[in-house]
């Protein structure tokens, strides 16, 4: 299947606050330089913000990893997961579509989302709240034929009650996930065989059901209201001193701006130069954290050069920090100092040494 990005796309993305604040947590748990392994949960989670994924925001999570734009649209483009066009703005639904859903009604769901939806996959219905795709095995086989809506599965579905499964989700309801048709989870149809004795002490619903009950978010958008990413990985990371940095040397930069709370530097705009130097401006993407919009951004404010940043004290990278519109706080998050000064030595960093160069 041919998959490109669909025609029609806003004009830009941005993370909501909670989400961004989420995607940085997701970044810190890779190695310095490796922060592109997060690609898979940013895209998700700009696909579950939004409902789809579109191209502002492919590029806006490469441009948050320091990746070339082409290699994150690789990624989109590659795994089926991700939406590339307009989703229902209720629910899209997945509908199984092999072996065990095949042979136990897979083809009436889908004939119902035909008549109720969109004649074709990937189509919105005309009030635009539906989409729906066929898929492939969801693993839920012993408890077929089954849908995905949203978060959640449909299990033990007859055409009639996937009909009023989507009539109530149109209505605003959220019907109650599971099998559909009486089975607690997926014991014999007749009931128990054995460890009846434990039918006493169950929850009204399996477990799965229960905590989507329980949870609610069946059909609901990610928008930075769940619970924040917990992040012990950070704990006891305690912000290294700033090391005893001599003249004409900058100190951590890393470490120095946030480490130090009723302390922290007067923010100081370093200083700019006009154009680039004669031998041509240096490839700041080289730094780790900077993409081409950070780097034209930087061009613009007038850094061009490995040596200007590693110069920068810690009161001028909080300036840097607190003027990068959109990009805010990432000079010290990412260490540009340090890798900075590491290029302006004729060194590597992560990304010059992964680019090959
Ligand atoms: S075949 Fe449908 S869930 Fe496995």
């Amino acid at each position: 299947m041919l998959r490109r990005l669909h025609p029609d796309q806003p004009e830009s993305f941005a993370f909501t606050p909670a989400n961004l604040k989420w995607a940085e947590a997701q970044i810190s748990k890779y190695p310095p330089g490796r922060q592109a392994s997060a690609i898979i949960p940013l895209l998700w989670r700009a696909q579950e913000q939004e409902g789809w994924l579109t191209r502002p925001a492919i590029e806006y999570v490469a441009d948050m990893l320091g990746m070339p734009h082409i290699r994150a649209l690789e990624v989109a483009t590659f795994y089926f997961m991700f939406q590339l066009q307009p989703v229902g703005s209720v629910a899209h639904v997945q509908v199984c579509g092999t072996t065990s859903c095949m042979i136990c009604g897979a083809e009436d769901l889908i004939g119902v989302c035909r008549e109720k939806i969109a004649p074709e996959p990937h189509q919105l219905s005309p009030d635009g709240k539906f989409s729906w795709e066929e898929v492939e095995c969801l693993g839920a086989c012993s408890n077929a034929p089954m849908v995905q809506i949203g978060k959640d599965y449909y299990e033990d579905l007859t055409a009639e009650r996937f009909a009023e499964i989507l009539d109530e989700l149109a209505a605003g309801r959220v019907p109650v996930p599971g099998p559909q048709n009486g089975r607690y989870a997926s014991e014999p149809l007749a009931g128990l065989t054995s460890l009846g004795e434990y039918e006493s002490g169950r929850t009204q619903y399996n477990a799965s059901v229960q905590l989507a009950v329980d949870l609610g978010d069946t059909v609901k958008r990610i928008d930075g209201s769940e619970v924040p990413l917990r992040t012990p990985w950070l704990k006891g990371a305690a912000p290294k001193k700033a090391a005893g940095a001599g003249k004409g040397s900058a100190p951590s930069a890393r470490t120095a701006p946030a480490a130090a709370p009723g302390g922290a530097p007067k923010p100081k705009k370093p200083r700019a130069l006009k154009a680039p130097r004669k031998s041509g401006a240096d490839d700041l993407k080289k730094i780790r954290g900077i993409g081409p919009k950070l780097e034209s951004l930087l061009n613009e404010m007038g850094y061009y050069h490995y040596d200007q940043i590693a110069r920068w004290t810690a009161a001028e990278v909080a300036w840097i920090d607190e003027n990068l519109a959109g990009f805010k706080g990432r000079a010290s998050r990412d260490g540009w100092v340090e890798q900075a000064r590491a290029l302006a030595e004729g060194g590597q960093t992560g990304v010059s040494r992964g680019a090959g160069n």
